[in-house]
């Protein structure tokens, strides 16, 4: 709750609905004290049960995190395969949380890439978690944008071939609907911990209008009061959206 000088309650800042984050950092967390990569990518566990229950907390629509990419894939096999372990032991132990706060879980990206033992989990765990409303989260593994657009590409071309539709009369929204993030709203809020000012193929159709912010934190690092202090930087953005700041503010 925010109180003014005056004792009045102060307008809520504006929050994002939308928050996508590329979780960056967890390698050179692990380096920094002399600990193999694996070890940056378990404790990059904390700060997803943190900015989840955050997210939660502050009635934010949707929160979609970057755990692996398409290129990621090309990292040596046994980090790889630590992390899809991971991915197993947190879909397991994470479950009661995720209940906890009302998250409907969703994982996008090439899953047919993945293992039996993790689809067969990120099936149970997409059910068990269906009919939550609070929060929707998505987790982005074996994700790449472009792929996403070519997925979408695809998706219409073959209408296209069908009869079903001309592509005169494609629109960007019947588009977009074959996008992994199909029926979300775009992200407003992008961050990405770590250091790097890039987007590295993530949500390249959707964070046409992001907000972006970066942090030197890694991600093992990240906590309640980072996620805060992101959100206050959007709350200080002006979108403009293509129009004046002077058309914005009246
Ligand atoms: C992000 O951390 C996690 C994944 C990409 C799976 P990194 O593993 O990229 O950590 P750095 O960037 O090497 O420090
Ligand atoms: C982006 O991080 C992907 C994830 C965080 C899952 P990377 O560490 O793979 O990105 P680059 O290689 O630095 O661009
Ligand atoms: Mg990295």
């Amino acid at each position: 709750m925010h109180s003014s000088p005056s004792g009045l309650a102060a307008a809520a800042p504006p929050l994002p609905c939308h928050v996508a984050i590329v979780m960056d950092g967890n390698g050179r967390w692990a380096s920094g004290q002399g600990r193999e990569r694996s070890a940056g990518h378990h404790s990059g566990l904390g700060p997803v049960r943190t900015v989840i229950e955050a997210a939660a907390r502050h009635g934010i629509e949707a929160l979609t995190l970057f755990a692996f990419s398409s290129e990621n894939w090309s990292r040596p096999a046994s980090e790889v395969a630590g992390l899809m372990n991971l991915f197993c032991d947190a879909l397991d132990a994470e479950l009661p949380m995720l209940q906890t706060n009302g998250v409907r879980l969703r994982f996008i990206g090439e899953l047919s890439a993945l293992e039996a033992r993790l689809r067969a989990r990120i099936d149970a765990a997409t059910a068990a978690t269906a009919a939550n409303s609070r929060l929707r989260l998505q987790v982005a593994v074996s994700y790449g944008g472009r792929q996403d657009i070519l997925a979408a590409a695809r998706r219409v071309a073959a209408r296209c071939e069908r009869g079903e539709l001309r592509s005169s009369e494609l629109s960007a929204e019947e588009f977009a609907a074959g996008l992994a993030l199909a029926g979300l709203p775009d992200p407003d809020l992008f961050i990405r911990t770590g250091g790097e000012q890039r987007i590295s193929n993530f949500l390249l159709w959707n964070l046409a209008y992001a907000e972006l912010y970066f942090t030197e934190t890694l991600w093992p690092d990240f906590s309640a009061a980072d996620f805060e202090i992101a959100l206050q930087h959007f709350a200080g953005r002006q979108r403009r959206f293509g129009l004046t700041g002077t058309q914005v503010a009246s």
